[in-house]
């Protein structure tokens, strides 16, 4: 049999800092490699400068912001505000909020040595004895605490890749916590030759603990602001999802048509319809207690059945699609000829659309007067009939300075699109719901997935591709807002949410786990450039040869 992968490779087994290596083989007949293992108490673990530090550093400049804060605040209705859910929608509401229920330390409170230490925990290879392409990669992970005792609980929040960098390959592995301090990894094993096995803590259960409280006590640990005008008056406030009734004015700014809610505290001398626009306002600090603060010193960087892997550094998708490479800008502007491409989310749909103006040549950017980083963008090919365009989703967003006219949602923009074979839409919105409860997230999915579904019933034929969140660097601080555990939790909602409908998954969690790039919340060219290739795979797809190339 033949294939890309050269069918034999000598037989090596080699100590790596990040964990282990095995020679996996192509197998051809029934023939099988055995292998032994090597055993390695090494994680990918790195230090970062201490919390303290960190805290330091930004008290002074949060203190002045301090007064225009919203003193007291009532948390629970922050996630209920905004029109009811369905009964139904309250039943998923629910089956959702159970799917990512997490485990956690069964008593509160205990010592830092007795959590969790990733420089003690390890991992061993369980096998099988005989490895083949095909096959599966089964890891045990045993964590033990900084006495170097085994922990007996479950909830540490760890990623896994198996790689090989030499190849340019790599693919997710699958963490299955056993809730006793042992999990399993899977792996699938996709390609031959040399691999490494790396698992990371992202945090242990005890952080997680603390993520889960700040997610529902302190949603506005991030917090926006708006400057309202009029002639020679200019005041600014603090607006979010939810601000305390009955202590200053208000202005409510929910959405009519979706009902997502939105306020911001009255200007003491101008009207609610002078806000002229919307920027973050800032992260709020000392979120943590001393006790609390001893779990994020640690920090760096699971998933489900592969979406896909890399070889060659190129992404190779599992389902529904056959991978084409659009390595030349000929190719691009060949596919998308007389389509139209909406993107709507975040600054990492942004990319893509960044990736199509830098990249195309025909495409020429028209100049809306937008400001840098935030848009709406325009890009137009006359000659080709392309029009590619983005717009950010509604607040809540961390851009800076978004006009109050341009806050619009996802929602109502694809409810203004007439859509057909010649459309297509694409949507990410995730990292600016990490500090939210979870509820706000499902609420502004519900109204996306309704907008969609009414799209689709339109016009069938458009496609429509959602985006996932992606892991990204992070540090004790960023921690507290950016969490990688937060956008887990987030991507399996808004996987369960899109199941079943005609739409196509933008795996970016996979494709940044996989890719042997360090992580980042805006993924380097290299993985742009793969998503960009699905889009397009998606939009052009390659007709099947009945022969391989
Ligand atoms: C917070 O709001 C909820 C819902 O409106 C209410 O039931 C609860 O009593 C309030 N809590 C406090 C402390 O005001
Ligand atoms: C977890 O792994 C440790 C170390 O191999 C083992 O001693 C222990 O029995 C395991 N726990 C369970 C519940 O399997
Ligand atoms: C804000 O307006 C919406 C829609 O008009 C309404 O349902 C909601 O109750 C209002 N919020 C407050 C705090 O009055
Ligand atoms: C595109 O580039 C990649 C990496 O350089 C290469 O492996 C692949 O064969 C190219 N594909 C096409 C269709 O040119
Ligand atoms: C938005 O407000 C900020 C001040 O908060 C101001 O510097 C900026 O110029 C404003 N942007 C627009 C588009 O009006």
């Amino acid at each position: 049999m033949q294939g890309h992968i050269p069918r034999l490779a000598p037989i090596f087994i080699l100590l790596a800092l990040s964990g282990f290596v095995l020679l996996i083989r192509n197998i051809t007949s029934l023939e099988l490699l055995s292998f032994s293992v090597i055993y390695l108490q090494k994680w990918n673990c790195q230090t970062v400068s201490t919390f303290y530090q960190i805290q330091n550093g930004i008290y002074s400049a949060f203190k002045t912001l301090e007064t225009s804060l919203p003193t007291e605040f009532n948390h629970t209705y922050c996630a209920r505000l905004g029109q009811a859910p369905t009964v139904e929608e309250a039943r998923e509401e629910r089956y959702l909020l159970s799917s990512i229920a997490w485990p956690g330390p069964p008593v509160q409170g205990l010592p830092l040595r007795l959590s969790t230490d990733p420089a003690q925990s390890y991992f061993v290879i369980r096998g099988p004895a005989e490895l083949h392409v095909g096959g599966q990669l089964v890891v045990d992970v045993h964590m033990l605490n900084f006495m170097g005792q085994p922990k007996r609980h479950g909830g540490d929040f760890l990623v896994a890749r198996l790689h090989s960098p030499e190849l340019g390959a790599g693919v997710a592995g699958r963490v299955h916590d056993r809730l006793d301090g042992n999990y399993t990894v899977l792996f699938p094993l996709l390609w031959a030759g040399l691999v490494r096995v790396e698992v990371t803590m992202v945090h242990p259960s005890e952080a997680v603990v603390v993520l889960k409280r700040l997610r529902e006590e302190q949603p506005d640990r991030v917090y926006f602001k708006s400057l309202f005008r009029s002639g020679f008056l200019a005041e600014t406030t603090v607006c979010n999802l939810c601000l305390p009734f009955g202590q200053q004015p208000l202005c409510n700014y929910t959405d009519p048509q979706t009902g997502e809610p939105w306020y911001c505290y009255k200007p003491k001398m101008l009207g609610c319809d002078t806000r002229i626009n919307h920027s973050k306002g800032g992260y709020k600090k000392n979120l943590l207690t001393k006790y609390e603060e001893q779990f994020f010193q640690r920090v760096r960087s699971s998933t489900f059945t592969p979406a896909g892997y890399y070889y060659h550094d190129t992404w190779r998708h599992f389902t529904g699609i056959r991978m084409h490479q659009f390595n030349d800008s000929w190719a691009i502007t060949q596919c998308l000829k007389g389509k139209i491409v909406y993107m709507f989310g975040d600054s990492t749909v942004r990319q893509w659309f960044e990736y199509f103006n830098a990249f195309v040549p025909e495409l020429k950017e028209f100049n809306l007067r937008s400001p840098k980083n935030v848009g709406p963008y325009l890009a137009v090919d006359s000659r080709h009939d392309i029009l590619l365009s983005y717009r950010c989703h509604g607040p809540p967003i961390r851009f800076t300075s978004v006009s109050s006219s341009e806050m619009h949602y996802v929602a109502n923009e694809l409810d203004r699109i007439r859509g057909g074979p010649d459309t297509v839409v694409l949507v990410g919105v995730w990292s600016h719901f990490s500090t939210f409860p979870v509820e706000v997230y499902i609420r502004r999915l519900r109204h996306i997935r309704r907008a969609v579904v009414r799209l689709l019933n339109r016009e069938p034929t458009t496609l429509v591709a959602i985006r996932t969140a992606n892991p990204q660097k992070l540090d004790p601080e960023s921690s507290l807002f950016n969490s990688d555990w937060f956008s887990l939790q987030q991507d399996i909602v808004l996987r369960a949410m899109f199941r079943g409908l005609n739409v196509r998954l933008l795996d970016a969690w996979e494709m940044s786990l996989a890719h042997r790039h360090p992580h980042m919340l805006h993924p380097p060219p290299a993985i742009v450039k793969s998503m960009v290739d699905l889009i397009l795979s998606y939009i052009c797809p390659v007709r099947k040869k009945k022969r391989r190339s």
